[in-house]
């Protein structure tokens, strides 16, 4: 019943993918053609849900742990060994695309499938991983699951993460369903590989199909809440003003100015704001907003770290606010690991794809995973470079190749 032959001639069915990827997508479709499918919400269980039925319909064993962590396995002919992984997430942002994160958990359930068809068994198991909260929208920061995983964050301050209404995950996944009992981490990876969208223009602007992903840029996440004092818009002078939002909008300048000083690299952006009391005629009395500073070299995002601590307190001195900044996530950047950055370079070339290597902009599982696994990632271009929004595409044709590339990659590993 075995095949042992190298695998070379394997080729998954991307029909089948592509028809998974429109099925998953409808659940929390929005009107643009988009997804809303945030962490831990009831459309999370239910795309979790189907992810697992079929996951169980392919022979897979299930498992999930105490941050939600999902482990589907298909046994390997020695099961000592350690499985090779593979997978990405399947929460989105508010107006999210079709892809992001859900082609990595799909591209692997393909592999598996097609492992399958073809009768093929791998030395060692493969198993295909869904981490909890990768977007780092509903509840801050990214990646918390897959960092709980690789002891980048213990248990506990996972489990207590808060929404904007005070809802924690830990809470959050007993409702769903999913607080699974499986210790976090622990659990050893031969190789770990994922698959995503580019999510940036580079690939579609060389006319090349995969991005071997050499590592990941660093990120800082802050916390920002500048307190002035609420008054009337009318009766209250200029000059007598401590308006929270004037500072606030100063600092979105700022940090745009400091994402300029440091290019060619460097990402600036401030995604989220809450102004009190928020009413046109009443002076803005406190602002909560957040930044996301990106950069591969750790010495320039250190630097614009100090920048933004300087002209924050200055800004909010000039107006007469106080000022509470809290760095709330730091992600270093990431190298990953030779041999399986290789092993991705290889499928390539044996399937004939035009490759390249790339640095990812986004954060990724993988970037947390690479702490405990031999890790890398397979890159497919995305229609003008754009994600997080609805519009996200990517054509059935890469998204196959894609697929094809992280099977060749796994079945190297697999066999090794
Ligand atoms: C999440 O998708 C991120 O890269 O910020
Ligand atoms: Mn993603
Ligand atoms: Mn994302
Ligand atoms: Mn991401």
């Amino acid at each position: 019943m075995s095949n042992t032959a190298s695998g070379k001639n394997l080729r998954i069915n991307g029909e089948r993918l592509w028809q998974s990827l429109m099925e998953m997508a409808k659940i929390g479709a929005t009107e643009k053609g988009g997804v809303c499918r945030l962490a831990l919400t009831d459309l999370d269980r239910q795309g979790r849900d189907l992810f697992v039925r079929w996951c169980k319909e392919a022979g897979c064993t299930v498992s999930v742990d105490r941050m939600g962590n999902i482990f589907a396995r298909r046994p390997g002919r020695d099961n000592s060994l350690p499985p090779i992984g593979t997978g990405s997430h399947l929460d989105s942002q508010p107006t999210g695309g079709k892809f992001d994160g859900v082609y990595g958990v799909l591209a692997g359930l393909e592999v598996i499938r097609t492992l399958n068809d073809m009768n093929y068994e791998t030395a060692a198991p493969v198993e295909v991983v869904v981490w909890t909260n990768e977007e780092g929208s509903r509840f801050a920061p990214a990646m918390v699951a897959s960092g709980v995983f690789a002891g980048v964050f213990d248990e506990e301050y996972g489990l207590t993460r808060k929404d904007l209404d005070g809802k924690t995950m830990g809470e959050e996944l007993q409702r769903i369903g999913y607080a699974g009992d499986l210790p976090v981490g622990g659990r050893k990876f031969g190789a770990f590989f994922e698959a995503h969208i580019e999510q940036g223009p580079i690939l579609e602007a060389e006319q090349k199909t995969i991005g071997i992903v050499q590592g990941a840029q660093g990120q800082r996440w802050y916390e920002i809440t500048m307190t002035g004092q609420e008054a009337h818009a009318g009766p209250t002078p200029m000059r007598r003003r401590k308006d929270a939002l004037l500072g606030a909008s100063r600092i979105v300048h700022e940090v745009n100015r400091i994402g300029l000083a440091h290019q060619p690299y460097a990402c600036a952006t401030v995604g989220l704001m809450q102004v009190s009391p928020n009413s046109r005629n009443t002076i803005p009395g406190k602002v909560f907003f957040t930044v996301d500073f990106r950069h591969p070299d750790d010495a320039t995002l250190s630097k614009m770290d100090a920048e933004l601590r300087a002209c924050a307190s200055r800004i909010a001195e000039e107006i007469g606010l106080q000022l509470q900044l809290e760095q709330i996530w730091y992600s270093p950047p990431v190298a990953f690991d030779k041999a399986c950055v290789s092993a991705v370079q290889s499928g390539a070339e044996t399937l004939g794809y035009e490759n390249m290597p790339i640095i990812s902009g986004a954060g990724h599982d993988s970037c947390y995973i690479a702490r405990v696994a031999p890790t890398a990632m397979v890159f497919v271009p995305c229609a003008d470079g754009i994600s997080h929004n609805e519009v996200e595409s990517a054509t059935p044709r890469d998204i196959a190749a894609g697929c094809n590339v992280l099977l060749q990659a796994m079945i190297a590993r697999a066999n090794a």
